[in-house]
Protein backbone atom coordinates (compact mmCIF):
# COMPACT_ATOMS: atom_id res chain seq x y z
CA UNK A 1 0.00 0.00 0.00
CA UNK A 2 1.08 3.25 -1.10
CA UNK A 3 0.84 6.51 1.23
CA UNK A 4 1.24 9.86 -0.06
CA UNK A 5 3.00 12.55 2.52
CA UNK A 6 -0.74 14.45 2.69
CA UNK A 7 -1.79 11.33 3.95
CA UNK A 8 0.64 10.55 6.11
CA UNK A 9 -0.72 12.08 9.10
CA UNK A 10 -3.62 9.93 9.09
CA UNK A 11 -2.05 6.83 9.37
CA UNK A 12 -1.88 6.76 13.06
CA UNK A 13 -5.76 7.16 12.89
CA UNK A 14 -6.18 3.84 11.32
CA UNK A 15 -4.52 2.93 8.18
CA UNK A 16 -1.60 0.85 7.87
CA UNK A 17 0.05 -1.32 5.38
CA UNK A 18 -1.50 -4.21 4.18
CA UNK A 19 0.79 -6.47 3.01
CA UNK A 20 4.07 -7.24 4.31
CA UNK A 21 6.69 -9.79 3.08
CA UNK A 22 7.97 -12.65 5.51
CA UNK A 23 10.64 -15.06 4.06
CA UNK A 24 9.35 -18.11 2.35
CA UNK A 25 7.70 -21.02 3.80
CA UNK A 26 7.11 -19.19 6.88
CA UNK A 27 5.79 -20.80 9.96
CA UNK A 28 4.77 -18.81 12.85
CA UNK A 29 6.51 -19.34 15.97
CA UNK A 30 4.59 -22.29 18.70
CA UNK A 31 4.10 -18.95 21.24
CA UNK A 32 0.46 -19.99 21.81
CA UNK A 33 -2.23 -22.41 22.18
CA UNK A 34 -5.86 -22.01 21.37
CA UNK A 35 -7.62 -23.01 25.05
CA UNK A 36 -11.30 -22.98 23.97
CA UNK A 37 -12.10 -21.76 20.07
CA UNK A 38 -15.99 -21.48 18.54
CA UNK A 39 -16.07 -20.84 14.97
CA UNK A 40 -19.06 -19.59 13.25
CA UNK A 41 -19.52 -20.14 9.51
CA UNK A 42 -22.38 -17.80 8.23
CA UNK A 43 -23.68 -19.26 4.39
CA UNK A 44 -27.00 -16.74 5.14
CA UNK A 45 -26.18 -14.38 2.68
CA UNK A 46 -24.42 -15.04 -0.83
CA UNK A 47 -20.91 -14.72 1.07
CA UNK A 48 -19.66 -16.66 3.79
CA UNK A 49 -18.85 -14.93 7.32
CA UNK A 50 -16.67 -16.62 9.81
CA UNK A 51 -16.49 -15.60 13.04
CA UNK A 52 -13.71 -16.75 15.61
CA UNK A 53 -13.73 -16.04 19.27
CA UNK A 54 -11.00 -17.82 21.02
CA UNK A 55 -9.43 -17.79 24.42
CA UNK A 56 -5.72 -17.86 23.23
CA UNK A 57 -2.71 -18.57 26.56
CA UNK A 58 0.79 -17.53 25.55
CA UNK A 59 2.76 -20.46 26.36
CA UNK A 60 5.94 -19.25 25.32
CA UNK A 61 8.20 -18.00 28.14
CA UNK A 62 8.39 -13.93 27.55
CA UNK A 63 5.66 -11.84 26.63
CA UNK A 64 4.14 -11.97 22.90
CA UNK A 65 2.28 -9.37 20.77
CA UNK A 66 1.67 -11.44 17.86
CA UNK A 67 -0.95 -14.12 16.97
CA UNK A 68 -1.30 -15.42 13.47
CA UNK A 69 -4.35 -16.65 12.12
CA UNK A 70 -4.22 -19.53 9.35
CA UNK A 71 -6.31 -19.06 6.00
CA UNK A 72 -5.81 -22.67 3.49
CA UNK A 73 -3.92 -20.39 0.08
CA UNK A 74 -6.92 -21.38 -2.46
CA UNK A 75 -9.63 -19.06 0.13
CA UNK A 76 -6.69 -16.19 0.55
CA UNK A 77 -6.92 -14.08 -2.23
CA UNK A 78 -10.88 -14.52 -2.00
CA UNK A 79 -10.61 -12.85 2.29
CA UNK A 80 -11.68 -9.97 2.88
CA UNK A 81 -13.15 -7.50 5.74
CA UNK A 82 -10.29 -9.06 8.01
CA UNK A 83 -11.19 -7.61 12.11
CA UNK A 84 -10.38 -8.51 15.17
CA UNK A 85 -11.74 -7.16 18.27
CA UNK A 86 -10.48 -7.71 22.55
CA UNK A 87 -14.20 -9.69 23.41
CA UNK A 88 -13.88 -8.81 27.01
CA UNK A 89 -12.31 -5.38 26.59
CA UNK A 90 -14.46 -3.19 23.83
CA UNK A 91 -12.70 -0.41 25.03
CA UNK A 92 -9.12 -2.03 23.58
CA UNK A 93 -10.70 -1.14 19.93
CA UNK A 94 -9.81 -2.66 16.59
CA UNK A 95 -6.42 -4.50 16.19
CA UNK A 96 -3.89 -3.73 13.47
CA UNK A 97 -4.25 -6.71 11.42
CA UNK A 98 -2.12 -7.31 8.18
CA UNK A 99 -1.66 -10.28 5.21
CA UNK A 100 1.70 -12.15 5.60
CA UNK A 101 2.61 -12.91 2.19
CA UNK A 102 4.27 -15.64 2.93
CA UNK A 103 5.58 -18.92 0.21
CA UNK A 104 2.66 -18.82 -2.48
CA UNK A 105 3.34 -22.67 -3.02
CA UNK A 106 2.74 -22.95 0.39
CA UNK A 107 -0.91 -24.37 1.63
CA UNK A 108 -1.34 -21.87 4.35
CA UNK A 109 -1.33 -17.98 4.71
CA UNK A 110 -1.77 -15.99 7.25
CA UNK A 111 -2.88 -13.28 9.03
CA UNK A 112 -0.26 -11.47 11.58
CA UNK A 113 -2.63 -9.85 14.10
CA UNK A 114 -0.88 -7.65 16.54
CA UNK A 115 -1.59 -7.20 20.37
CA UNK A 116 -2.42 -3.91 21.14
CA UNK A 117 -0.48 -5.00 24.56
CA UNK A 118 2.12 -7.83 24.75
CA UNK A 119 0.52 -11.23 26.82
CA UNK A 120 2.70 -11.79 29.55
CA UNK A 121 3.99 -15.26 29.61
CA UNK A 122 0.76 -17.93 30.47
CA UNK A 123 -1.63 -15.25 30.44
CA UNK A 124 -5.09 -15.70 28.10
CA UNK A 125 -7.01 -13.01 25.92
CA UNK A 126 -9.84 -13.57 24.01
CA UNK A 127 -10.24 -12.59 20.23
CA UNK A 128 -13.00 -12.27 18.40
CA UNK A 129 -12.01 -12.56 14.46
CA UNK A 130 -14.21 -11.68 11.58
CA UNK A 131 -13.95 -11.92 8.04
CA UNK A 132 -15.68 -13.06 4.83
CA UNK A 133 -14.88 -15.05 2.17
CA UNK A 134 -16.16 -14.09 -1.46
CA UNK A 135 -16.60 -16.55 -4.35
CA UNK A 136 -17.48 -18.97 -1.99
CA UNK A 137 -19.79 -21.06 -3.55
CA UNK A 138 -20.52 -22.98 -6.76
CA UNK A 139 -23.88 -23.99 -7.62
CA UNK A 140 -25.08 -27.67 -7.78
CA UNK A 141 -26.44 -29.07 -10.19
CA UNK A 142 -24.67 -25.76 -11.90
CA UNK A 143 -27.23 -25.47 -14.13
CA UNK A 144 -30.57 -24.95 -13.71
CA UNK A 145 -34.38 -24.27 -15.31
CA UNK A 146 -35.36 -21.13 -14.49
CA UNK A 147 -38.53 -21.84 -11.65
CA UNK A 148 -35.61 -24.62 -10.13
CA UNK A 149 -34.90 -24.39 -6.61
CA UNK A 150 -31.14 -23.45 -6.84
CA UNK A 151 -28.45 -24.64 -4.38
CA UNK A 152 -24.78 -24.00 -3.46
CA UNK A 153 -21.82 -25.84 -2.04
CA UNK A 154 -19.02 -24.76 0.66
CA UNK A 155 -16.10 -26.60 0.87
CA UNK A 156 -14.01 -26.02 4.35
CA UNK A 157 -12.53 -27.79 7.24
CA UNK A 158 -14.32 -28.33 10.56
CA UNK A 159 -11.04 -27.76 12.39
CA UNK A 160 -10.58 -24.22 12.09
CA UNK A 161 -7.09 -23.96 10.23
CA UNK A 162 -4.81 -23.14 12.76
CA UNK A 163 -0.89 -22.51 13.66
CA UNK A 164 -1.07 -23.27 16.53
CA UNK A 165 -2.38 -26.45 18.53
CA UNK A 166 -6.03 -25.94 19.98
CA UNK A 167 -7.29 -27.76 22.99
CA UNK A 168 -11.18 -27.74 22.59
CA UNK A 169 -13.18 -26.37 19.60
CA UNK A 170 -16.09 -26.58 17.72
CA UNK A 171 -17.32 -25.13 14.39
CA UNK A 172 -21.29 -23.97 13.69
CA UNK A 173 -22.93 -24.19 10.37
CA UNK A 174 -25.48 -21.18 9.47
CA UNK A 175 -27.71 -21.47 6.40
CA UNK A 176 -30.42 -19.25 5.34
CA UNK A 177 -33.19 -22.24 5.38
CA UNK A 178 -33.36 -25.81 6.33
CA UNK A 179 -33.10 -27.38 3.33
CA UNK A 180 -29.79 -28.79 3.65
CA UNK A 181 -29.86 -31.62 1.46
CA UNK A 182 -26.49 -32.90 1.57
CA UNK A 183 -23.49 -32.34 4.31
CA UNK A 184 -20.60 -34.17 5.45
CA UNK A 185 -21.57 -36.56 8.34
CA UNK A 186 -18.86 -37.83 10.74
CA UNK A 187 -18.15 -41.34 11.63
CA UNK A 188 -19.03 -40.09 15.63
CA UNK A 189 -22.57 -39.31 14.19
CA UNK A 190 -22.53 -36.84 17.92
CA UNK A 191 -20.10 -34.64 16.46
CA UNK A 192 -22.05 -33.82 12.82
CA UNK A 193 -25.46 -32.82 14.15
CA UNK A 194 -27.89 -30.53 12.05
CA UNK A 195 -30.74 -28.84 13.70
CA UNK A 196 -32.48 -26.80 11.82
CA UNK A 197 -30.78 -24.04 9.36
CA UNK A 198 -27.69 -24.87 11.70
CA UNK A 199 -25.07 -27.93 12.21
CA UNK A 200 -22.95 -27.71 14.51
CA UNK A 201 -19.22 -29.69 13.73
CA UNK A 202 -17.90 -31.14 17.03
CA UNK A 203 -16.77 -30.14 19.81
CA UNK A 204 -13.37 -31.68 19.21
CA UNK A 205 -10.76 -32.53 21.39
CA UNK A 206 -7.19 -31.82 21.29
CA UNK A 207 -5.99 -31.16 17.68
CA UNK A 208 -2.51 -30.54 16.90
CA UNK A 209 -1.50 -27.31 14.49
CA UNK A 210 -2.44 -27.46 10.81
CA UNK A 211 -5.04 -30.37 11.79
CA UNK A 212 -7.57 -29.86 9.04
CA UNK A 213 -10.96 -32.00 8.60
CA UNK A 214 -12.51 -31.45 5.52
CA UNK A 215 -15.91 -31.21 5.00
CA UNK A 216 -18.87 -30.16 2.54
CA UNK A 217 -22.20 -28.12 2.87
CA UNK A 218 -24.97 -27.94 0.31
CA UNK A 219 -28.11 -25.58 0.67
CA UNK A 220 -30.66 -24.01 -0.88
CA UNK A 221 -30.28 -20.78 -2.10
CA UNK A 222 -32.84 -19.82 -4.23
CA UNK A 223 -31.77 -16.10 -4.44
CA UNK A 224 -29.39 -14.22 -6.53
CA UNK A 225 -25.32 -14.67 -5.78
CA UNK A 226 -24.66 -10.37 -6.21
CA UNK A 227 -21.16 -10.65 -7.12
CA UNK A 228 -20.08 -7.19 -7.87
CA UNK A 229 -16.81 -7.42 -9.85
CA UNK A 230 -15.72 -3.92 -9.97
CA UNK A 231 -17.37 -0.41 -8.40
CA UNK A 232 -16.32 2.91 -9.36
CA UNK A 233 -17.87 5.43 -6.72
CA UNK A 234 -17.47 9.27 -7.27
CA UNK A 235 -18.38 12.22 -4.85
CA UNK A 236 -17.91 15.26 -5.91
CA UNK A 237 -17.56 18.11 -3.35
CA UNK A 238 -18.64 21.54 -4.69
CA UNK A 239 -18.75 24.42 -2.47
CA UNK A 240 -19.21 27.25 -5.27
CA UNK A 241 -22.81 25.13 -5.81
CA UNK A 242 -23.13 23.57 -1.99
CA UNK A 243 -23.72 20.19 -3.42
CA UNK A 244 -22.12 16.49 -3.35
CA UNK A 245 -22.61 14.79 -6.37
CA UNK A 246 -22.75 11.01 -6.16
CA UNK A 247 -22.29 8.93 -9.12
CA UNK A 248 -21.66 4.93 -8.95
CA UNK A 249 -20.75 2.49 -11.81
CA UNK A 250 -21.02 -1.33 -11.06
CA UNK A 251 -20.05 -4.02 -12.84
CA UNK A 252 -22.40 -6.82 -11.23
CA UNK A 253 -22.41 -10.66 -12.15
CA UNK A 254 -24.85 -13.37 -10.58
CA UNK A 255 -22.76 -16.18 -9.33
CA UNK A 256 -25.32 -18.21 -9.01
CA UNK A 257 -26.49 -21.26 -11.44
CA UNK A 258 -27.11 -20.85 -15.58
CA UNK A 259 -30.23 -21.34 -17.27
CA UNK A 260 -30.12 -24.83 -18.43
CA UNK A 261 -32.72 -23.85 -21.04
CA UNK A 262 -33.39 -20.48 -23.00
CA UNK A 263 -35.23 -17.99 -20.66
CA UNK A 264 -38.54 -17.63 -21.52
CA UNK A 265 -40.48 -14.41 -21.00
CA UNK A 266 -43.67 -15.79 -21.32
CA UNK A 267 -43.51 -17.79 -18.76
CA UNK A 268 -41.32 -15.79 -16.46
CA UNK A 269 -44.31 -12.93 -16.77
CA UNK A 270 -46.78 -15.46 -15.93
CA UNK A 271 -44.80 -16.38 -12.65
CA UNK A 272 -44.06 -13.03 -11.60
CA UNK A 273 -47.62 -12.57 -10.80
CA UNK A 274 -47.13 -15.07 -7.84
CA UNK A 275 -43.67 -13.88 -7.35
CA UNK A 276 -41.77 -17.11 -5.89
CA UNK A 277 -37.94 -17.18 -5.01
CA UNK A 278 -36.01 -16.62 -8.08
CA UNK A 279 -31.71 -17.12 -8.40
CA UNK A 280 -32.86 -14.58 -10.86
CA UNK A 281 -31.94 -10.61 -9.95
CA UNK A 282 -35.10 -8.68 -10.32
CA UNK A 283 -34.95 -5.40 -7.88
CA UNK A 284 -32.05 -3.55 -6.12
CA UNK A 285 -32.91 -0.82 -3.47
CA UNK A 286 -30.36 1.53 -2.21
CA UNK A 287 -30.66 3.52 0.83
CA UNK A 288 -29.42 6.56 0.38
CA UNK A 289 -29.14 10.11 2.68
CA UNK A 290 -32.55 12.23 3.32
CA UNK A 291 -32.22 14.92 1.14
CA UNK A 292 -30.69 12.97 -1.76
CA UNK A 293 -32.01 14.26 -4.80
CA UNK A 294 -31.86 14.19 -8.73
CA UNK A 295 -31.61 10.28 -8.79
CA UNK A 296 -30.77 8.37 -12.24
CA UNK A 297 -30.07 5.41 -13.27
CA UNK A 298 -28.58 4.44 -16.97
CA UNK A 299 -27.51 0.71 -18.44
CA UNK A 300 -25.94 0.10 -21.67
CA UNK A 301 -28.68 1.14 -23.40
CA UNK A 302 -29.56 4.06 -21.92
CA UNK A 303 -31.70 5.46 -19.58
CA UNK A 304 -33.92 3.26 -17.52
CA UNK A 305 -37.61 4.33 -16.65
CA UNK A 306 -38.32 0.97 -14.48
CA UNK A 307 -36.95 2.64 -11.37
CA UNK A 308 -38.17 4.28 -8.37
CA UNK A 309 -37.16 7.63 -6.52
CA UNK A 310 -39.06 8.55 -3.28
CA UNK A 311 -37.11 11.35 -1.29
CA UNK A 312 -38.11 12.97 2.36
CA UNK A 313 -36.99 14.54 5.22
CA UNK A 314 -36.42 11.10 6.99
CA UNK A 315 -35.25 9.14 4.51
CA UNK A 316 -34.76 8.26 0.90
CA UNK A 317 -35.05 5.25 -1.74
CA UNK A 318 -33.59 4.55 -5.06
CA UNK A 319 -35.24 1.32 -6.22
CA UNK A 320 -34.33 0.22 -10.10
CA UNK A 321 -35.12 -3.03 -12.17
CA UNK A 322 -32.93 -4.37 -14.72
CA UNK A 323 -34.56 -4.80 -17.93
CA UNK A 324 -34.48 -8.21 -17.88
CA UNK A 325 -34.20 -10.59 -14.70
CA UNK A 326 -30.13 -11.11 -14.35
CA UNK A 327 -29.71 -14.98 -13.97
CA UNK A 328 -26.48 -17.09 -13.30
CA UNK A 329 -23.51 -16.36 -15.50
CA UNK A 330 -25.13 -13.17 -16.46
CA UNK A 331 -23.45 -9.81 -16.40
CA UNK A 332 -25.91 -6.16 -15.07
CA UNK A 333 -23.57 -3.16 -15.94
CA UNK A 334 -25.35 -0.11 -14.63
CA UNK A 335 -24.74 3.71 -13.38
CA UNK A 336 -26.83 5.63 -10.96
CA UNK A 337 -26.06 8.94 -9.56
CA UNK A 338 -27.80 11.32 -7.41
CA UNK A 339 -26.86 15.17 -6.13
CA UNK A 340 -27.51 16.02 -1.96
CA UNK A 341 -26.65 19.32 0.11
CA UNK A 342 -23.03 19.67 1.25
CA UNK A 343 -24.23 20.75 4.44
CA UNK A 344 -25.28 16.94 5.15
CA UNK A 345 -21.39 15.51 4.61
CA UNK A 346 -19.39 19.13 4.96
CA UNK A 347 -18.78 20.78 8.21
CA UNK A 348 -16.24 23.90 8.57
CA UNK A 349 -13.84 23.78 11.42
CA UNK A 350 -12.63 26.54 11.47
CA UNK A 351 -13.10 30.61 10.31
CA UNK A 352 -9.59 30.53 8.01
CA UNK A 353 -11.90 27.79 5.81
CA UNK A 354 -10.56 24.40 6.96
CA UNK A 355 -13.11 22.10 6.56
CA UNK A 356 -13.76 18.37 7.11
CA UNK A 357 -15.74 16.16 5.28
CA UNK A 358 -17.38 12.69 6.18
CA UNK A 359 -19.19 10.37 3.39
CA UNK A 360 -19.73 6.40 3.46
CA UNK A 361 -17.06 4.64 1.79
CA UNK A 362 -20.05 2.01 -0.20
CA UNK A 363 -23.55 3.22 0.01
CA UNK A 364 -24.84 -0.06 -2.05
CA UNK A 365 -27.80 -1.54 -2.58
CA UNK A 366 -29.57 -3.28 0.90
CA UNK A 367 -30.19 -6.84 -0.46
CA UNK A 368 -31.74 -9.48 1.56
CA UNK A 369 -29.51 -12.04 0.10
CA UNK A 370 -26.83 -9.62 0.47
CA UNK A 371 -23.92 -8.16 -2.48
CA UNK A 372 -19.90 -8.99 -2.17
CA UNK A 373 -17.86 -6.18 -3.70
CA UNK A 374 -14.29 -7.92 -5.53
CA UNK A 375 -12.77 -4.36 -6.32
CA UNK A 376 -13.98 -0.71 -5.09
CA UNK A 377 -12.64 2.34 -6.23
CA UNK A 378 -13.57 5.42 -4.37
CA UNK A 379 -12.69 9.12 -5.79
CA UNK A 380 -13.63 11.98 -4.07
CA UNK A 381 -12.92 15.11 -6.10
CA UNK A 382 -12.37 18.28 -3.49
CA UNK A 383 -13.11 21.49 -4.66
CA UNK A 384 -10.18 23.00 -6.71
CA UNK A 385 -7.54 24.86 -4.44
CA UNK A 386 -8.17 22.84 -1.82
CA UNK A 387 -4.48 21.80 0.62
CA UNK A 388 -3.54 20.17 3.46
CA UNK A 389 -5.30 16.73 2.30
CA UNK A 390 -5.67 14.29 5.20
CA UNK A 391 -8.06 11.44 5.13
CA UNK A 392 -9.01 8.49 7.36
CA UNK A 393 -11.31 5.72 6.28
CA UNK A 394 -13.20 3.04 8.56
CA UNK A 395 -12.65 -0.10 6.69
CA UNK A 396 -9.96 -2.89 7.61
CA UNK A 397 -6.82 -1.65 6.43
CA UNK A 398 -6.26 -5.27 4.99
CA UNK A 399 -8.59 -5.05 2.65
CA UNK A 400 -7.24 -1.40 1.53
CA UNK A 401 -4.90 -2.23 -1.98
CA UNK A 402 -3.69 2.04 -2.26
CA UNK A 403 -4.57 5.06 -1.12
CA UNK A 404 -3.62 8.43 -2.52
CA UNK A 405 -4.16 12.26 -2.58
CA UNK A 406 -3.67 13.14 -6.65
CA UNK A 407 -4.46 16.07 -8.50
CA UNK A 408 -6.87 16.13 -11.36
CA UNK A 409 -7.76 18.48 -13.60
CA UNK A 410 -10.94 19.24 -15.84
CA UNK A 411 -12.26 21.70 -18.16
CA UNK A 412 -12.19 25.19 -16.50
CA UNK A 413 -9.71 23.84 -13.39
CA UNK A 414 -6.86 26.61 -13.14
CA UNK A 415 -4.61 24.22 -11.03
CA UNK A 416 -6.56 21.06 -10.97
CA UNK A 417 -8.43 19.61 -8.08
CA UNK A 418 -7.17 17.31 -5.27
CA UNK A 419 -8.74 13.74 -5.41
CA UNK A 420 -8.88 11.51 -2.67
CA UNK A 421 -8.49 8.01 -4.49
CA UNK A 422 -9.17 5.00 -2.38
CA UNK A 423 -8.65 1.44 -3.97
CA UNK A 424 -10.22 -1.39 -1.83
CA UNK A 425 -10.87 -4.80 -2.58
CA UNK A 426 -12.60 -8.13 -0.81
CA UNK A 427 -15.29 -5.92 0.82
CA UNK A 428 -19.39 -7.16 1.40
CA UNK A 429 -22.57 -5.01 2.19
CA UNK A 430 -22.04 -5.21 5.70
CA UNK A 431 -19.38 -2.45 5.56
CA UNK A 432 -22.34 -0.25 3.70
CA UNK A 433 -22.04 3.31 5.55
CA UNK A 434 -18.53 3.34 7.13
CA UNK A 435 -17.25 6.65 7.17
CA UNK A 436 -14.40 8.04 5.12
CA UNK A 437 -13.29 11.20 6.62
CA UNK A 438 -11.27 13.99 4.81
CA UNK A 439 -9.90 17.31 5.99
CA UNK A 440 -8.44 20.23 4.04
CA UNK A 441 -7.93 23.45 4.04
CA UNK A 442 -10.20 25.56 1.67
CA UNK A 443 -9.10 29.64 1.28
CA UNK A 444 -11.46 32.49 -0.12
CA UNK A 445 -8.60 33.32 -2.31
CA UNK A 446 -9.32 29.69 -4.13
CA UNK A 447 -13.40 29.71 -3.36
CA UNK A 448 -13.29 32.80 -5.61
CA UNK A 449 -10.57 31.41 -8.19
CA UNK A 450 -13.14 29.39 -9.99
CA UNK A 451 -16.19 32.16 -10.40
CA UNK A 452 -12.94 34.24 -11.70
CA UNK A 453 -12.14 31.61 -14.16
CA UNK A 454 -16.11 31.36 -15.41
CA UNK A 455 -16.37 35.26 -15.27
CA UNK A 456 -13.21 35.78 -17.06
CA UNK A 457 -14.09 33.23 -20.20
CA UNK A 458 -17.40 34.21 -20.09
CA UNK A 459 -15.66 38.15 -20.43
CA UNK A 460 -13.57 36.37 -23.30
CA UNK A 461 -16.74 34.82 -24.90
CA UNK A 462 -18.67 38.69 -24.83
CA UNK A 463 -15.56 40.16 -26.12
CA UNK A 464 -15.36 37.82 -28.99
CA UNK A 465 -18.73 37.72 -29.66
CA UNK A 466 -19.02 41.64 -29.96
CA UNK A 467 -15.98 41.68 -31.96
CA UNK A 468 -17.87 39.21 -34.39
CA UNK A 469 -20.79 40.77 -34.09
CA UNK A 470 -19.02 44.30 -35.38
CA UNK A 471 -17.79 42.50 -37.90
CA UNK A 472 -20.88 41.16 -39.20
CA UNK A 473 -22.57 44.53 -38.46
CA UNK A 474 -19.70 45.89 -41.26
CA UNK A 475 -21.21 42.93 -43.07
CA UNK A 476 -24.70 43.50 -43.10
CA UNK A 477 -24.11 47.25 -43.98
CA UNK A 478 -22.93 46.35 -47.31
C1 LIG B 1 -33.24 10.31 -18.24
O1 LIG B 1 -34.16 10.33 -17.15
C2 LIG B 1 -34.12 11.51 -16.37
C3 LIG B 1 -35.05 11.36 -15.19
O2 LIG B 1 -35.81 10.23 -15.24
C4 LIG B 1 -34.49 12.70 -17.25
O3 LIG B 1 -34.43 13.88 -16.48
C5 LIG B 1 -33.51 12.77 -18.41
O4 LIG B 1 -33.91 13.83 -19.29
C6 LIG B 1 -33.51 11.47 -19.18
N1 LIG B 1 -32.46 11.52 -20.19
C7 LIG B 1 -32.63 11.06 -21.43
C8 LIG B 1 -31.45 11.17 -22.33
O5 LIG B 1 -33.67 10.55 -21.81
C1 LIG C 1 -22.24 -20.07 -17.04
O1 LIG C 1 -22.26 -18.93 -17.88
C2 LIG C 1 -21.05 -18.19 -17.89
C3 LIG C 1 -21.26 -16.93 -18.72
O2 LIG C 1 -21.90 -17.20 -19.93
C4 LIG C 1 -19.93 -19.07 -18.43
O3 LIG C 1 -18.72 -18.35 -18.40
C5 LIG C 1 -19.82 -20.30 -17.55
O4 LIG C 1 -18.84 -21.16 -18.06
C6 LIG C 1 -21.16 -21.03 -17.46
N1 LIG C 1 -21.04 -22.12 -16.52
C7 LIG C 1 -21.49 -23.35 -16.80
C8 LIG C 1 -21.31 -24.35 -15.73
O5 LIG C 1 -22.04 -23.63 -17.85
Amino acid sequence: MKFTSAALPVLLLGLSSAVSTAAASFTPPATFKNANLVHVVSAEKNYIKETINVLVENIAKTPQDEYYLAIPTDKFDRVGGFEVKDRKDSAAGEFVAEAVEADPSSATQYFRIRLPKALDAGAQQTLGITYYVLSAYRPLPALISQDDKQYLVYDFSAYVPSAYETTKQKTEVKFPTSDVPDYTKLPNKELSQKQGSKITYGPFDTQPAGALLPVEVRFEFTKPVNHVQRLERDVEVSHWGGNVAFEERYALVNRGANLSTLFNRVKWAQSAYYNPASPALKEMRFPLRPGSADAYYTDVIGNVSTSRFRSGKREALLEIKPRYPVFGGWTFPFTIGWNADAGTFLRRLTQSGSYVLNVPFLEGPKQLEGVEYEQVRLQILLPEGAENVKFSAAIPSSSVETSEVSVHKTFLDTVGRTAVVIEARNLVDEFRDREVIVTYDYSLVASLRKPIVIFSSVLGLFVAAYLIGTVELKFSKK
